[in-house]
């Protein structure tokens, strides 16, 4: 059987620890692509990861670029290119610069990759993906934007340790735009098939996912000098193997919905099939009034932020 190619475009801090993660997890062989101003950077991360496979037990070729043609015919494409944010900034101030950097890098992924399943990471990431896909003139269901398995992988780490269970065993469902925009359902959260609600108080679950609708912010806090990257760059690997080995999961994406939703033509956060064609189906949970209302704003924001942007 063919191995899989993955190339994943921007090899910074979220680009490179995606590679690091695919590797490990034997998706197939990667290429590492950067802009020539770094040249040398993505080929030394790329060289450096491929001599840690004896010792890790992967059969994969990792290479680094800093042009395209090595990514040819990648069967996943994941864009992670562009500025970060810094203590004080919010994701969408990086809108201007990072639209230009987006709709470069989809422009040159359809020329080359043009049967890919394009996943994209840079922020503002219900705004980029939308990006992404005018550029790339890709069928819908092969752009998706990774937001909501970080969010939710956020959540369900903060509801593991208030319960103090597992990870593993805590399921959630958030809808909506990433980070502060997002809609947790609390409905739809289970620990070990309880429902979360009977586990934890009402007051303690609401700052859980403050936390959680924060959890970027709480970071870029922190490191003060870029945004989180190990745990964006998991959720996109998990987003990648869903395609590559057509798993058919259930994960929350921002996808492209029109009538879904009645959204009517924007990508937000919704749960999704995904497999080998990439989005398969999405799923329309049911909503009760306020869940709507929550949702209906969150989807608001996105298309005012999406108004602004020039493709
Ligand atoms: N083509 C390829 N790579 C590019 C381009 C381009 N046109 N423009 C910038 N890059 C590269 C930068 O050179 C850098 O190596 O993208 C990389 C971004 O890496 P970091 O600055 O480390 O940022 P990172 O933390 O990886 O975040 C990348 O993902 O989560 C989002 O908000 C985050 O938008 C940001 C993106």
């Amino acid at each position: 059987m063919r191995r899989a190619k993955i190339s994943i475009i921007g090899a910074g801090n979220v680009g490179a620890t995606a590679a690091h993660w695919a590797a490990s997890k034997e998706l197939g062989d990667i290429v590492l692509v950067d802009i020539p101003a770094v040249e040398g950077m993505p080929q030394g991360k790329a060289l450096d990861l491929y001599e840690s496979s004896p010792i890790e037990g992967f059969d994969s070729r990792i290479i680094g670029a800093t042009s395209y043609e090595p990514t040819a015919n990648s069967d996943v494409v994941i864009v992670t290119a562009g500025v970060a944010r810094k203590p004080g900034m919010s994701r969408d101030d990086l809108i201007n610069i990072n639209t230009g950097i987006v709709k470069t890098v989809a422009e040159n992924v359809a020329r080359h990759s043009p049967n890919a399943v394009m996943i994209v990471v840079s922020n503002p990431l219900d705004a980029m993906v939308y990006v992404a896909w005018k550029a790339s003139g890709f069928p819908t269901k092969r752009v998706i934007g990774q937001a909501g398995v970080l969010d939710t992988a956020r959540f369900r780490s903060f509801l593991a340790l208030e319960v103090g269970c597992s990870v593993e065993d805590v399921q959630a469902l958030l809808l909506g735009g990433h980070g502060d925009d997002m809609v947790p359902l609390a409905r739809y959260t289970f620990a070990g098939g309880i429902p979360i609600t009977q586990l934890v108080k009402k007051e303690r679950l609401d700052e859980i996912i403050k936390r959680a609708r924060n959890g970027g912010k709480e970071i870029v806090d922190l490191l003060k000098t870029g945004s989180a990257y190990y745990a964006p760059a998991a959720a996109t690997v998990q987003m990648a193997e869903a395609i590559i080995r057509d798993k058919k999961r259930i994960l929350p994406c921002a996808a492209y919905c029109d009538k879904e939703y009645g959204i009517g033509g924007y990508f937000v956060g919704v749960p999704v099939v995904l497999g080998t064609d990439g989005v398969e189906r999405i799923i329309e949970v049911e909503l009760d009034a306020e869940e709507r209302k929550m949702f209906q704003s969150s989807v608001d924001h996105v298309k005012e932020l999406v108004k602004t942007v020039k493709v």
